[in-house]
């Protein structure tokens, strides 16, 4: 299977256009070691023509743009995006939808709380529905489910539900549901590699771990450093736990969940512009080194 990373950053994207943090100001200037990233998202194929993306970035366009293989090669209008997959209703993982409204129906998975959100709160699928259109297909949540995708040849797929919070507009914001949020295994049946994908990542429920252990690759929360990174900074009154992110530092932290596992590829992806791993010559990324952890950037491509 190939993995393309389309955009690592998380909601905002990096440099963020309304902030002056370290980061941010230090990219902009030329100060600060790191490179610029766009708003979450990946494109995964089991034979590398046809890809399924997972979650449609507010920067698809720009996404796009850079990688040829989903761009029009065998009609006059065309894609290499044969499906999508949506691994919650937020606002950077979903808002790109409405750039592919020139399309045919969009072939779009995502579970019956997803979808509820999409045609309520965030109704994307009801203004899509006035242009190209949207084919749902009911993403499965029950244990151990098995399915397969538009144009996922050679790929198995299995949702993780995950405990988090269904985004500020949902109807059930104050009462979370079973698939307001997923994680994704990925199993190609030719070479029996797994991926497991998880953009957001607050709490490692029992459940999750088997699948951390399985993987080949894992791809999960990178958000942020500490708990209290954007109430330090003085940019927010959010903490990560609050918000659904497991930090990657200290005790029961992304970095002691990770360290054990026997991946041969262990990934931060959804990466918030405050985190000091962005810049490659900070102590935070010189501990990631160490741990063998690998910071998602935007044109990443890993095989598995
Ligand atoms: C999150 O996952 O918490 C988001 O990145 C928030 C957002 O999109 O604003
Ligand atoms: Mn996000
Ligand atoms: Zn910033």
């Amino acid at each position: 299977m190939k993995i393309r990373v389309l955009g690592a950053a998380a909601g905002g994207g990096f440099p963020q256009w309304n902030c002056n943090c370290p980061n941010c100001d230090g990219l902009r200037k030329g100060t600060v070691n790191a490179r610029a990233r766009t708003q979450s998202s990946i494109a995964v194929s089991g034979n590398g023509v046809d890809w399924v993306l997972f979650n449609a970035s507010p920067d698809i366009l720009a996404q796009i743009r850079g990688f040829p293989a989903l761009q029009p090669a065998r009609a006059l209008r065309d894609t290499g995006i044969r499906s999508v997959v949506l691994m919650d209703g937020q606002i950077d993982h979903t808002t790109g939808l409405l750039m592919l409204r020139e399309g045919k129906p969009l072939e779009l998975f995502c579970t019956d709380m997803v979808r509820e959100d999409m045609t309520t709160g965030n109704p994307l699928f009801n203004i899509l529905g006035h242009y190209c259109g949207v084919n749902w297909h009911r993403l499965p949540i029950e244990p151990d489910n098995r399915f397969s995708v538009v144009g996922g040849e050679h790929l198995e797929f299995t949702s993780v539900p995950l405990k988090s919070k269904a985004p500020p507009y949902s109807p059930h914001r104050e009462n979370p549901h079973i698939g307001d949020n997923i994680g994704m295994r990925i199993r190609d049946t030719r070479t029996g590699k797994v991926l497991f994908y998880s953009p957001g990542l607050g709490e490692i429920e029992p459940h999750v771990v088997a699948y951390l252990e399985e993987a080949d690759c894992v791809m999960v929360d990178g958000t942020f450093w500490t708990n209290d990174e954007m109430v330090t900074l003085g940019i927010s009154s959010k903490r990560a736990r609050d918000i659904g992110h497991l930090p990657q530092s200290g005790p029961g932290g992304m970095i002691e969940v990770l360290k054990p596992l026997r991946a041969s590829r262990k990934v931060l992806i959804h990466i918030n512009n405050t985190n000091p791993i962005l810049n490659e010559d900070s102590p935070e990324r010189a501990e990631l080194a160490r741990v063998g952890i690998e910071v998602a950037f935007d044109g990443m491509d890993i095989e598995l």
